[in-house]
């Protein structure tokens, strides 16, 4: 099974992509495949709202987002990991986020793909489960199932983030609960319910 990991802050070999790493170095451990995708790497412009995509037509914009769209419909988990600005995701984050929106539109794609959630801050509390709620928001409006990290919302830490046990922990209990739940719908075929 196929995992995907969006970094959503800007800044090369930060924070959010060291966890990253951490979560899919869990998953890679355990056997699934994954794929990084970094917002301090892709061109993503904004959604505005011109109405293709209710249309059944492409997204006008050219951009890095026909990778990602294609990434996390073939994605059967993910890990959204993301830096807080001002007690939110960043601007980058939320810009891909938007342009999800034809995932939506055009049947619901991402129903019933599990996903987890991290958030670093520079202050221990400066808004991580603020951050993780718009990221559980964005799941939750695609029809997502979401996990935590067994205890609470999923990886919170405190940069520096290699330097922060219970942001390291948490983020690597989440991942482990992403695949735990991944594990279980294999083995009943991929099925949801029943025996
Ligand atoms: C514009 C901006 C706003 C920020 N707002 C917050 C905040 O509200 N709370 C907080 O704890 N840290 C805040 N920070 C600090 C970042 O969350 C912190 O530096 C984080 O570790 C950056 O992650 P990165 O290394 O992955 O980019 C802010 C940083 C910037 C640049």
């Amino acid at each position: 099974m196929r995992i995907a990991g969006i970094s959503g802050s800007p800044r090369k070999a930060g924070n959010s992509e060291y966890l990253l790493g951490e979560a899919l170095k869990v998953a890679e451990e355990r056997g699934f495949s994954t794929q990084m995708l970094l917002c301090s790497e892709l061109r993503i412009g904004f959604c505005e709202d011109c109405g293709a995509c209710s249309r059944g037509r492409s997204c006008q914009h050219e951009d890095d987002m026909k990778a990602v769209l294609a990434a996390l419909e073939q994605a059967d988990g993910m890990v959204i990991v993301s830096p807080v600005y001002f007690g939110s995701v960043t601007a980058q984050l939320k810009a891909l986020f938007d342009r999800t929106i034809p995932l939506r539109r055009q049947g619901m794609k991402l129903k019933d793909k599990i996903g987890c959630a991290v958030t670093v801050g520079g202050a221990r509390n400066g808004g991580q489960e603020r951050a993780i709620e718009n990221i559980h928001s964005w799941m939750h409006i695609h029809g997502m199932v979401i996990v935590g990290d067994n205890s609470h919302f999923g990886g919170i830490a405190v940069r520096p983030a290699s330097e922060d046990r219970i942001g390291k922990n948490t983020t690597i209990a989440s991942a482990n609960k992403l695949c735990d739940l991944l594990e279980r719908i294999e083995k009943k075929g991929g099925c949801w319910s029943g025996d």
